[in-house]
C-alpha cells in the first residue's frame, strides 16, 4: 500500500480542500478526521467542545486517530488544526508510518476563512493569532512544508503537495 499522508496545519490553510483535491489528482481515498469524530461521538465538532470542552473533544479525537490508522484504509487524512499539535497524536501518526504535510497559510489568510467560517477555538482575532505563533513550530515538525497563499486554487495546492510529495520520494541527487 502507498504510504498515507497526513494533512496538517492551522484552521483555515486548506486542509480539507486541499485533501479532496489532493485524493482526485491521486485517485485515492481521502478521510476526514473531524467528520470522522463527529460522526462517532453523535455530535458536531463545535457541540463536541461546548459539551465536553477541549480536552474531552481531544479525548474523542485522538480515539477517532487511532481508529484511523489500524484501519489502514484511506491514503489521505485530513486532521483538524489541533491533532498534528498534541505530542501523543504526533507519535500515532509516525509510528504509523504516515508522511504528513504542512500547509503553511498566512495568518490573514487563515483569520479570512475563520470569519466565514467561524470556529470554537478561535473566537477572536488576537487569540487566534496567539495560536497560531505557539502552534508554528508544532506544524514544523511535519515531514513536508507547503507553502500557501490565497492566489493558489484547491488544484494548484494538490499539485503542490504532490510535487513535494514526489521530490521527497525521489531524490535527484
Ligand atoms: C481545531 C480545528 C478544527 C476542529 C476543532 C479544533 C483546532 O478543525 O478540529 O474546532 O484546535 O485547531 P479545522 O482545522 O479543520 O478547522
Amino acid at each position: 500500500m502507498d504510504q498515507r499522508i497526513v494533512i496538517v496545519g492551522f484552521m483555515g490553510c486548506g486542509k480539507t480542500t486541499a485533501a479532496k483535491a489532493l485524493a482526485a489528482l491521486l485517485g485515492c481515498g481521502l478521510v476526514d478526521l473531524d467528520a470522522i469524530v463527529s460522526a462517532q461521538e453523535n455530535l458536531s465538532v463545535p457541540e463536541l467542545i461546548n459539551e465536553r470542552g477541549e480536552s474531552g473533544f481531544r479525548d474523542a479525537e485522538t480515539a477517532a486517530l487511532q481508529v484511523v490508522l489500524d484501519r489502514q484504509t484511506p491514503r489521505i487524512i485530513a486532521v483538524g488544526g489541533g491533532a498534528w499539535t498534541l505530542e501523543r497524536n504526533r507519535d500515532l501518526i509516525n509510528q504509523h508510518g504516515c508522511l504528513t504535510v504542512w500547509l503553511d497559510a498566512p495568518y490573514d489568510l487563515c483569520w479570512q476563512r475563520i470569519t466565514t467560517h467561524p470556529r470554537p477555538l478561535a473566537l477572536d482575532q488576537t487569540s487566534a493569532h496567539e495560536l497560531y505563533q505557539e502552534r508554528h513550530r508544532l506544524y514544523a515538525l511535519a515531514n513536508i512544508r507547503v507553502g500557501v497563499t490565497d492566489k493558489m486554487s484547491a488544484d494548484d495546492l494538490a499539485a503542490g503537495i504532490a510535487e513535494a510529495i514526489a521530490r521527497r520520494t525521489t531524490p535527484s541527487d
